[in-house]
C-alpha cells in the first residue's frame, strides 16, 4: 500500500550522532483536541526501535517495533487505535527510540550502523471529527531530549538510570522548554510498508525455578528454560544504587558460563530512583538465556522478585505432539522452544550471541517443522518478501536475510535454495497458491542462475558450498569440512529444488516454464546419478548424508533405493546409532531409513542417547536444540570452538519426521485437503498423540497399545478426506475416511520372539537393531576404538563365539557382557 502524505517526516534530535553507547532519544509532541473526537488512529515507525506513549500510557502491546526488515526497502508502520487514550484539551504523544537493528551492532564482525547513522521517528496521528480529519505529524514542531535510557543495544543490553528520567515527560502539562529541537532525517518514504508478520510481543512469563549462590558467591536465578527475552522486576531501594543483570545460557562448574554468548555483553543495568517500589523491564534489547547473574540487589534476592519475560514474534501455535517417551517429548519441546526463541522479527540462527541473523540454511532445514508447529505465513511471508527484494538488488539470494554481511553471498545449496524450498513448503502446508505466486520471480531467478553455473555434465560442481554443515566429524574449526563431498550435497539439493520449481510452475499454470524446469530437473538428476551413483544403488561418497540425500530426494530407482537403504541401515548400525550428519543430512536420515523399510533403525537412531545423538543433549539437560551435537561435552564443558550456541533450531528438524512418521500425518493435497494418516509404531513407544490445526480445521491422530491391541483414534475436519493405514494391523488394512471422528480397535501382529545366542551369526544380530545396539555397546566398552561391522561379508557369517576366539586374551567380563547382550534378559540389563 502507498502511504498518503499528510506532511509527516522522519525526524531526529538535532545534533544526535547515533554512535555506540548513545542514549536513546525521547521525542515529545503536545497537541489539543476538541470535544467532538470520533476516532484517533496513530501510524508510527522508527529508524531504530521505538516505544510510543500517549498521555503517560504505553501504546499497544508490541515490543521491539518495527521488528527487523530490509529497512531501506521496507520499514513496517504500526497502526493503533488510540481513541480511548485521548482527552479533550491538551494531550501529549511521547516516543522513545533506541538503536535496535537499524543502528546497532549486527554480526560477529563488530559492524554497526548498517542502515543509518541516526535514529529517527515517523508518526501520523489522525484525529477524526464530524468536520473532517486533522493530522498531528512528526515534523520540526516536536521536541527531543534524552532521559533515563542511557544506552541500549540488542547484543549488549540496556542501561537505565531512573534518577535521570523526567517525570511526566509523556503527559500533558509537562514543560518541554528545556528540550532540544528536532531536524528532518533523510529516509526513503517509499520504504513505509504495512506489516505482513505478527508483531513481536511478550508471550509468557516464567518465574525462577531456583535462586542460587555460586561457589564464587554470585547470586544467580535459574529460570529452568532457555528463552529469548528479558527480565522484569519490582524493587525498593536507595536512590542511585544500581542492579546489574548478566544473562547466560549455561552454568559450568557451578558458575555462569558466558562462552556461548561470544561477543555479546547481554548485561542490563538499572539505577534506582528511590521513589518507592519501582518496576523495570528493558525495552530495546533481548537476550537468549536461562540464567541471570544479579548483582546489587537490595536485600535478599527471592524467586518472586524477578520474572523472565519471553519475547518473540507472536505467531499462532498450530501443531502439538506427545508420546509415551519423556525423552522424545523433551526433544520436541526443545524444538518448539528453539523456534519461539529464534523467531524474533526474523527467523534467526540463535538468540544469544553476537549473531542472531536470518540465516537461510538454518531455516531451510527447519522450515517444514516450523510450518507445522506455528502458523508462519506472516513471519515467513514477510521474510520471503525481503529475501526477494534483496535478491533482486544484489543478484544473489543472501545467506542472511536481511543481509548485513560484508562478504557477498553466492548461490549455495541448502542456504540459497530456501528461495525455492520455503515457498514450496509453505504452499504444501497451507495450500495457498498465492504463496507460490508471490515468490515466483525469486524462485525462478535463483534456479535459472544456478542452471547457468552447471558444468558440461549438468553438475553443480563449482563454487563455495557450506556442504553438510556441522557434520560431527568435521574439524571443530571447519564446520563445512564434513565427510560428504560438498558438491554432492549441492547436486542433490538441486535435484530437489528443480523438482519443486517444476511443480510450482505446473501449479501456477506456466506451461513453458514447467517444461523448462522439468527438463532441468531431469538433467541434474541424471548428472547426479552419473557422477555419484553406482549401478547397484551404492552412493560413491558413502556417508549417511550421501545416502539420505539420494534416497529422500528421489534420485534413485526403486531397486537402487532398496539397496541404498540397506547400505544406509548398515552404516547407521555400524556407527552404533550415533548421529553422523550435519545440517544437510539430519533432516533426512530418519526418512531415508523409514522409507526404505528400516523403521527399527530409524527409531534406534532417534532414541540413541550417547554422544553424539538426537537425545544426548536431552540427557544433558538441554531445554532447546543445540547448534552442535556436542555443544556441551560429556564432561560438562562447553564446546570451545567459538561457535557454540545452545539455541539453534536446525538440528531439531527431525521433529518433522516425528510428526509424519510417529504421529503419522502427511498432507496428500496441499493444505491437508486430503491426507495420509499412517502412524509407524516402534521404539517401545506405547502411545502418541498429534494435533494439527490445518487451514481446513483440526486434525487429531492418537494411537495407543494396550496389551495386544492397537487403539487408533483419528478425527479430520469438514470437507477433507484421508487414507488411513492401520498400524500393526494383521491384514495391512488401508481405509478411506471422510470428515469426523473415527476409531479402530484391533489385535495387532506380534513379532515372533527371536532367540539369539553366542552362536548366532553376526549378520543376524546386526539385522536386529536393539540386539545389535547392545552388542556394539559391549564392544565399545571393552575394546574402545575398534570398529565392529556385523554386516561386512567377512564378519556376517561369524558368531560372537568365533569373534571372541580371535581376540587375544578376551576377558571373561567381555564374554559375560556379550552373552547378556544377546539373551532376552539383556534387554532389561
Ligand atoms: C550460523 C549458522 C549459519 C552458519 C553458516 C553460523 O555462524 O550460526 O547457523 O548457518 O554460520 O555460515
Amino acid at each position: 500500500m502507498t502511504f498518503q502524505d499528510h506532511g509527516a517526516h522522519f525526524i531526529t534530535a538535532t545534533g544526535h550522532n547515533g554512535v555506540e553507547g548513545a542514549p536513546a532519544l525521547y521525542f515529545r509532541r503536545a497537541f489539543d483536541t476538541g470535544n467532538d473526537l470520533r476516532r484517533a488512529t496513530l501510524r508510527i515507525t522508527a529508524v531504530g526501535v521505538f516505544e510510543a506513549h500517549l498521555n503517560g500510557t504505553v501504546i499497544g502491546d508490541e515490543v521491539l517495533a518495527p521488528g527487523w526488515t530490509s529497512y531501506r526497502n521496507r520499514l513496517i508502520v504500526s497502526t493503533h487505535d488510540v481513541t480511548d487514550l485521548l482527552v479533550p484539551g491538551e494531550n501529549a504523544l511521547g516516543v522513545i527510540v533506541g538503536e535496535g537493528w537499524a543502528l546497532g551492532r549486527l554480526g560477529w564482525e563488530g559492524k554497526r550502523n548498517h542502515y543509518s547513522d541516526q535514529a529517527g521517528v515517523y508518526f501520523e496521528l489522525a484525529l477524526e471529527t464530524a468536520d473532517g480529519t486533522e493530522y498531528i505529524v512528526s515534523d520540526t514542531t516536536s521536541r527531543a531530549n534524552i532521559g533515563g535510557l542511557r544506552a541500549n543495544s540488542i547484543y549488549d543490553g540496556e542501561d537505565y538510570d531512573a534518577t535521570l528520567e523526567s517525570h511526566g515527560w509523556d503527559a500533558p502539562g509537562f514543560d518541554d522548554a528545556a528540550w532540544g529541537s528536532v531536524e528532518v532525517l533523510d529516509w526513503p518514504m517509499e520504504s513505509l510498508a504495512e506489516p505482513i508478520a505478527e508483531p513481536i510481543r511478550r508471550t509468557e512469563e516464567l518465574t525462577p525455578v531456583a535462586v542460587l549462590t555460586t561457589p564464587a558467591g554470585r547470586s544467580v536465578l535459574d529460570f529452568g528454560q532457555n528463552v529469548s527475552g528479558r527480565v522484569r522486576f519490582t524493587v525498593e531501594g536507595q536512590r542511585g544504587s544500581t542492579i546489574e543483570l548478566r544473562h547466560a545460557e549455561v552454568m559450568t562448574n557451578g558458575e555462569m558460563d558466558y562462552e556461548t554468548i561470544r561477543g555479546a555483553k547481554a548485561t542490563d543495568r538499572y539505577t534506582l530512583s528511590g521513589r518507592g517500589p519501582e518496576t523495570w523491564e528493558p525495552r530495546f534489547t533481548f537476550h537468549g538465556f536461562r540464567y541471570v547473574d544479579v548483582e546489587g540487589w537490595p536485600g535478599d534476592l527471592k524467586a518472586a522478585d524477578i520474572v523472565a519475560v519471553v519475547t518473540h514474534t507472536d505467531m499462532e501455535r498450530i501443531g502439538w505432539f506427545e508420546t509415551s517417551n519423556p525423552l522424545l517429548n523433551q526433544l520436541h519441546s526443545n524444538a518448539v522452544w528453539s523456534m519461539r526463541d529464534n523467531f524474533v522479527g526474523v527467523p534467526t540462527d540463535c538468540p544469544q550471541r553476537d549473531e542472531r541473523l536470518g540465516w537461510t540454511g538454518d531455516l531451510n532445514a527447519f522450515g517444514p517443522t516450523a510450518a507445522f508447529l506455528y502458523d508462519v505465513r506472516g513471519v515467513l511471508g514477510s521474510w520471503l518478501t525481503d529475501l526477494a527484494i534483496e535478491q533482486k538488488l544484489s543478484g544473489n539470494v543472501p545467506w542472511v536475510v536481511p543481509d548485513v554481511l560484508s562478504t557477498p553471498s553466492s548461490p549455495t545449496a541448502l542456504w540459497s535454495d530456501v528461495a525455492v524450498s520455503l515457498p514450496w513448503t509453505l504452499y504444501r502446508e497451507y495450500g495457498d497458491e498465492d504463496i507460490l505466486r508471490a515468490s515466483y520471480e525469486s524462485m525462478t531467478s535463483f534456479i535459472r542462475q544456478v542452471a547457468g553455473l552447471l558444468d558440461e555434465n549438468g553438475l553443480w560442481s563449482k563454487g563455495f558450498q557450506y556442504g553438510d554443515w556441522l557434520d560431527p566429524d568435521a574439524p571443530m574449526d571447519n564446520p563445512a569440512g564434513g565427510k560428504t563431498d560438498r558438491h554432492l550435497v549441492a547436486a542433490a539439493y538441486l535435484c530437489k529444488s528443480t523438482r519443486e520449481m517444476a511443480q510450482t510452475a505446473k501449479v501456477l499454470g506456466y506451461t513453458s516454464d514447467a517444461d523448462e524446469f522439468t527438463a532441468l530437473a531431469e538433467k541434474v538428476r541424471d548428472a547426479f546419478r552419473h557422477e555419484y551413483v553406482a549401478p547397484s544403488g551404492r552412493v560413491v561418497n558413502e556417508t549417511v548424508t550421501g545416502y539420505a540425500l539420494a534416497i529422500t530426494f528421489n534420485i534413485l530407482t526403486p531397486e537402487e533405493k532398496a539397496h541404498a537403504g540397506k547400505q544406509l541401515a548398515g552404516m547407521v548400525a555400524k556407527a552404533g546409532y550415533r548421529i553422523s550428519t550435519g545440517f544437510a543430512g539430519t533432516p533426512l536420515v530418519t526418512d531415508a531409513l523409514s522409507s526404505t523399510g528400516h523403521l527399527d533403525e530409524a527409531y534406534m537412531l532417534l532414541l540413541e542417547t550417547g554422544c553424539p545423538s538426537f537425545l544426548y543433549p536431552v540427557t544433558m539437560g538441554a531445554t532447546t536444540i543445540w547448534e552442535r551435537w556436542d555443544s556441551i561435552r560429556p564432561d560438562g564443558s562447553v564446546n570451545p570452538s567459538g561457535m557454540t550456541s545452545l539455541n539453534h533450531y536446525a538440528l531439531g528438524a527431525v521433529v518433522d519426521w516425528m510428526h509424519r512418521t510417529i504421529g503419522g500425518l502427511t498432507a496428500d493435497a496441499p493444505g491437508y485437503k486430503s491426507m495420509r494418516i499412517a502412524p509407524h509404531i516402534g521404539g517401545d513407544l506405547t502411545h502418541a498423540t498429534l494435533r494439527h490445526n490445518t487451514s481446513h480445521g483440526e486434525v487429531c491422530v492418537a494411537w495407543k497399545l494396550e496389551d495386544n491391541r492397537v487403539i487408533l483414534n483419528v478425527s479430520i475436519p469438514a470437507a477433507t478426506t484421508a487414507i488411513v493405514d492401520l498400524p500393526l494391523h494383521p491384514d495391512n488394512t488401508t481405509v478411506h475416511i471422510e470428515a469426523g471422528d473415527h476409531q479402530w480397535d484391533y489385535e495387532r501382529i506380534v513379532a515372533e520372539q527371536q532367540s539369539y545366542s553366542m552362536d548366532t551369526p553376526l549378520g543376524v544380530l546386526a539385522g536386529t537393531p536393539e540386539v545389535w545396539r547392545r552388542v556394539s555397546a559391549v564392544f565399545a566398552e571393552h575394546l574402545p576404538g575398534i570398529p565392529i561391522d556385523g554386516t561386512a561379508p567377512e564378519a556376517a557369517a561369524m558368531s560372537l563365539n568365533t569373534i571372541v576366539e580371535f581376540i587375544p586374551g578376551a576377558s571373561q567380563a567381555l564374554i559375560d557382557d556379550l552373552t547378556a547382550a544377546v539373551t532376552p534378559e539383556g534387554a532389561n540389563a
